[in-house]
């Protein structure tokens, strides 16, 4: 939530700054804005989008090659030119771009004001420079000081970066909750919230940890505590190809990602997966293997999307291995005092690595000593790095805002998952032979899925009028029914639910009507019989049913309005070939009714504050 670039070297500054913000605009697209340092400080700030932004400088540009920039995701006060970042201090010296949320900043304020200062905006981050600017001007202390002696004042979480036009070599850099990572070029470096606006300049990077600044000057930098000990970092060399976070030639990212699935979960499996010799390898895991597989009980925490692939994995892995698992969501987990025990192993799922809840969730295990394991997308993310182990799912940058390929790269890390700790176990070696030729087949059927997008398309035309939708499904399709019903209220802003298909007669059926498309997830499994049924009592209630299937029954084609065949998988996997007619349905609706795709409204990819 909220993106921080920064650049200190010979380049344009504005130029990166505004690249930056645009390659990170997932995380926040409410304002933006940048400060640059050129003998003055020119700050630069509009409401609105980055595009905004580059149009106001069009013609009228910053020159100088040491700046911040950020775009936002509003937490306090609404979105406005005046609470964009940067904000500055009172005399315009310093600029200050922030992500987090500080949670004293009313009391702060108050006691700046009684020392004469006054506030434009009603943000936290004012207050934050305000107090850099008040501790600066009262002692003689530098300003790396004086901004560590300001952050041993603060509670609450930051990524924070400064400049100031005294100091026209230093940039300044500092995290406690709020992911920051700083790029190492030639005489020249980079800040990122995560690492998209640096990989076009350098793949060197060093991640920041809680409590860490970085002292960056044009001829070297420093990381320091806030405490000032130095810190020894390790530049880490990222693999990001700088096409993997651009469209491809396709209208959004969101479709780009949709169509990448083959490739991503074929990528989730690549050299895990023997099927020949029944192998499955999970390095991260392996050291940990005995201790897994005797767990009394898996708890797996997540948020959103990936709580929804926690909810699939729990069907698999209590189906395949027969370990009882329980799925929280990280927010709910981190704050109830959960009991937790000898035998107890924690998951935790993440796209980003860097979700406040999911990381608050994996130190509030280790706390209780718990191990905990990550299944995580982005390569050297918080939550990777303070996890006791992990699986990646190598799936490449996911930027549409709306989660699909993360989704089932998840999936199929937990069907992976599932068969390695039911193997010499529940698992028999014909079962195991099984899942894992039919894990290799599954990218191929996806393609064949994604062969629909236009009879999708077509059928999204029909409804894209409605203000409601229901989404059924049972067993391990039951989590795809939320997820469907989750994609199509992210971008197309119609109200939608999900449902495990039998709760239906406890209240949704009440709303059903011929305005209330249902879309059932029937396939020929073991609940095929009882969903039939259930599309049986919404037809008798001129409700109007959509259904994916793998099933040939004509019964289908009788009473649903509409039916969009899949090819067929085994039960626990369905959910990799379910899930691909929501994504394209809640696509097509939202683009048939002009809603912004990659980024709607209100919502942020990366959500690092609580
Ligand atoms: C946000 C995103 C969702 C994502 C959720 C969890 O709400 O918009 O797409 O599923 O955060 O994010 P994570 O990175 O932890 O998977």
């Amino acid at each position: 939530m909220c993106g921080i670039v920064g650049y200190i070297g010979n380049r344009d500054a504005s130029a990166v700054l505004l690249k930056g913000l645009q390659r990170m605009e997932y995380r926040g697209y409410d304002s933006a804005g940048i400060a640059v340092v050129n003998g003055d400080l020119d700050v630069r700030k509009k409401l609105g989008k980055v595009e905004v932004l580059v149009r106001e400088l069009d013609g009228n540009k910053v020159s100088g090659n040491l700046g911040i920039g950020h775009t936002r995701w509003a937490t306090h006060g609404v979105p406005s030119d005046v609470n964009a970042h940067p904000h500055t201090s009172s005399d315009g010296k310093f600029a200050l771009v922030h992500n987090g949320i500080i949670e004293n900043y009313a009391a702060i304020r108050e006691k700046l004001q009684q020392n004469g200062h006054t506030f434009e905006s009603q943000t936290d981050t004012e207050v934050l420079v305000r107090l850099i600017e008040d501790i600066h001007n009262k002692n003689d202390q530098s300003l790396v000081e004086s901004v560590q002696e300001a952050l041993r004042h603060i509670v609450g979480a930051y990524g924070i970066a400064l400049v100031s036009s005294d100091e026209p070599d230093l940039l300044i850099a500092a995290r406690n909750g709020s992911p920051l990572i700083l790029g190492v070029g030639e005489n020249e470096y980079f800040l990122g919230s995560d690492a998209a606006p640096i990989i076009e300049y350098t793949r060197d990077v060093i991640y920041l940890n809680d409590g860490e600044m970085a002292v960056i000057r044009r001829w070297g930098y420093e990381v320091l505590s806030v405490d000032n000990v130095v810190q020894h970092k390790e530049i880490n060399h990222l693999d990001w190809d700088l096409q993997e976070i651009e469209k491809g030639g396709y209208p959004h990212f969101m479709l780009k990602e949709i169509f990448e699935q083959p490739k991503s979960i074929e990528n989730a499996m690549r050299g895990r997966i023997d099927a020949s010799n029944q192998h499955v390898r999970l390095g991260g895991l392996t050291p940990h293997l005995e201790m897994l597989k005797s767990a009394d009980r898996i708890i797996i925490c997540a948020c959103g999307t990936s709580w929804h692939a926690a909810l699939v994995g729990e069907y698999m892995i209590e189906g395949i291995a027969r370990i009882p698992v329980e799925v929280e969501y990280a927010s709910e987990f981190r704050y109830r005092n959960p009991i937790l025990r000898k035998g107890d192993v924690v998951f935790v799922i993440s796209q980003s690595g860097e979700t406040a809840d999911t990381l608050a969730a994996v130190r509030e295990a280790q706390s209780q000593g718990i191990p905990v394991f990550a299944i995580c997308n982005t390569v050297g993310s918080t939550i990777a790095r303070e996890s006791d182990a992990g699986i990646y799912l190598h799936a490449g940058p996911e930027i549409g805002v709306a989660s699909t390929k993360a989704f089932t790269g998840q999936v199929t890390v937990l069907a992976m998952l599932a068969v390695k700790l039911g193997q010499g176990g529940a698992l028999s070696a014909d079962e195991t032979n099984t899942y894992l030729k039919e894990l290799k087949a599954i990218p191929g059927k996806v393609e064949e899925v994604l062969k629909k997008s236009d009879e999708i398309k077509s059928i999204g035309q029909e409804y894209s009028y409605m203000s409601n939708f229901l989404y059924l499904g049972r067993g391990p399709n039951f989590p795809v029914a939320l997820e469907g019903a989750l994609k199509l209220k992210e971008i197309s802003y119609i109200h939608a639910e999900g449902y495990p298909a039998a709760e239906m007669k406890h209240g949704p059926i009440a709303l059903i009507d011929q305005f209330m498309p249902v879309v059932f997830i029937a396939n020929k499994d073991s609940s095929y019989d009882k969903v039939l049924s259930n599309i049986e009592e919404v037809v008798a209630r001129e409700g109007v049913v959509i259904a994916v299937t793998d099933n040939e029954d004509p019964e289908l084609d009788r009473l649903c309005k509409h039916v969009i065949r899949i090819p067929s998988t085994l039960e626990y996997l369905s959910p990799l070939l379910t899930v691909i007619p929501l994504q394209l349905l809640s696509y097509h609706i939202a683009l048939l009714r002009g809603c912004d795709v990659d980024q709607p409204r209100n919502l942020a990819k990366s959500v690092t504050v609580e």
